[in-house]
């Protein structure tokens, strides 16, 4: 029997909390919660869930919800505190132990190298414009996979580029960059991409990044006509548009960007990619691909047009994200059939109030249900995360949104018992 990876993901900014401790340096998101009107709810995620502190309640958690897996992230600047220059050994100390407690109670620690928290120095000196900046990624990538490579098999080098050049790591947030600035960065978040599977894979690992971006699905299971355009809608490039799968998966999975990207920008416009570029993504490439799902948008073909969001399930999320419990069957067909490769869904999850936590346990049984129905019939899909283990802070909007089946204080929600008996229940027929 093949090993399906049951697991919770959360990452380093929005979990940890100790934001100065133990030498750590300062982040962008240090900067923005001390930015006033930036947080929507004038929270900050200084103390967070303190996980930092209490890593080992959060593993034992995750043990007994029966999980062999869990995607947690790394902090750039607790391991560089300035993201360049000087190594600081008590941040790989705390994630070593993290890694340890992992392994002492049988969970595969699968490591995000970058979800977000750029570390304020390399912010400040220009971010991803700075021709530095794949120097500064690689340089970090080296430190953390060639001390932990011992003991971590799967990496994920990046989390969502897409949200990345949307505003929440790295760029300026709420700014309105110039399409070829966006792009720009997008290009240097793929030869970091490349870079990172590049290192992974010189110490044995396994690579890949996780994506998200607008999902098309078909709203009737046997139209192929809205399969195809479901398809179409979700990989097209667009010139205006990088929020999208295609632009990161195709360089990661195949080495090169679409065609379409060349008849989408002049040659002028892409003067700032250079051979040595295509070369370095031709030959480092993902092993698996991760997939970020929360919603979906379907497309129903009716009278010669496609109408989108006609059929809809009925509830929506406290962040008012609609619910559309199929849309993990269809990402996962529709990302296999363009690419061929593994695929975990690096993150799936819902943001409810704890008295609907309810809706939580109906969002995860469906979405499970269906993704599995997706393996059976074939799909190459290898594990599932679930977004997240804690409540936690949710970027911009504070601490607000819950999405955990464990609370801050550690007490469990109902939710965590129906995933619980979902993992047992698969477990015993996969
Ligand atoms: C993302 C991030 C997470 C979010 C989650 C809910 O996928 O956007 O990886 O950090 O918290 O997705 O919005």
């Amino acid at each position: 029997m093949e090993k399906f990876y049951w697991g919770c993901s959360t990452s380093s900014a929005q979990i940890e909390g100790a934001f100065d401790e133990d030498g750590k340096g300062r982040t962008i998101w240090d900067a923005f919660c001390d930015t006033k009107g930036f947080i929507k709810d004038g929270t900050n995620n200084r103390i967070a869930d303190d996980s930092y502190h209490k890593y080992k309640e959060d593993i034992k958690l995750l043990k007994e919800l029966g999980c062999n897996s869990y995607r947690f992230s790394i902090s750039w600047a607790r391991i560089i505190p300035d993201g360049c220059g000087k190594i600081n050994e008590r941040g790989l100390q705390y994630y070593s132990n993290v890694i340890d407690e992992c392994l002492k109670n049988g969970i595969e620690p699968f490591v995000t190298l970058y979800h977000w928290d750029m570390p304020l120095n390399l912010y400040n000196n220009g971010s991803f414009f700075n021709p530095e900046f794949l120097n500064w990624f690689s340089n970090y990538c080296e430190v953390v996979v060639s001390r932990f490579c011992d003991r971590v098999k799967h990496w994920f080098v990046i989390n969502e580029p897409t949200c990345i050049i949307g505003g929440l790591g790295g760029m300026v947030p709420f700014k309105i960059y110039p399409t070829l600035d966006m792009l720009k960065a997008a290009h240097v978040l793929n030869l970091c991409s490349a870079k990172g599977f590049e290192i992974i894979h010189k110490h044995g690992g396994i690579a890949g990044c996780a994506y998200c971006g607008p999902l098309f699905v078909p709203a009737h299971d046997d139209n192929k006509i809205e399969y195809k355009e479901a398809c179409r809608r979700t990989l097209i490039l667009k010139r205006d548009d990088l929020n999208i799968f295609s632009v990161f998966i195709s360089p990661a999975v195949e080495g090169k960007y679409p065609d379409q990207l060349f008849k989408e920008y002049t040659n002028e416009e892409l003067c700032f990619m250079k051979k040595e570029d295509f070369l370095l993504m031709k030959e480092n490439k993902a092993d698996f691909i991760g997939l970020n799902v929360y919603m979906a948008s379907t497309l129903t073909y009716e009278n010669g047009e496609f109408i989108v969001d006609k059929n809809v399930d009925s509830y929506r999320t406290s962040m008012d994200w609609p619910v559309y419990n199929k849309c993990l069957y269809w990402a996962v067909k529709i990302i296999q059939d363009s690419y061929k490769k593994p695929i975990f869904i690096s993150e799936n999850g819902i943001a409810v109030d704890d008295k609907d936590d309810c809706m939580r346990s109906k969002y995860i049984t469906e979405h499970i249900d269906y993704l599995m129905k997706a393996k059976q019939e074939g799909v190459n899909v290898v594990g599932y995360f679930y977004w997240s283990l804690l409540d936690n802070f949710e970027w911009f909007q504070g601490l607000r949104p819950k999405f955990g089946i464990v609370r801050s204080d550690r007490s469990v929600k109902d939710s965590y018992y129906t995933y619980k008996n979902i993992i047992e229940k698969y477990n015993k027929i996969i």
